[in-house]
């Protein structure tokens, strides 16, 4: 579980309060958009399917 100044992707230095802020701002629904948006998960990718789990539980609340 991230809190929300953890970093999710540690290569692209973005911050789980960062990422969810850019979800909900941008109105991204897939991963796709997410990575298209902030290059997210396209270094190492282990970051990948936290990220997936944080999109998952945004796109919950809107
Ligand atoms: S930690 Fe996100 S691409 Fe490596």
């Amino acid at each position: 579980m991230f809190e929300d100044r953890d970093f999710v992707c540690k290569h692209m230095l973005i911050r789980k309060r960062d990422l969810v802020k850019t979800i909900h701002e941008k109105g991204l629904k897939t991963m796709d958009d997410v990575q298209d948006e902030t290059n997210i998960a396209t270094i190492c990718g282990s970051c990948y399917a936290d990220v997936e789990e944080i999109l998952e539980e945004e796109l919950k609340k809107v």
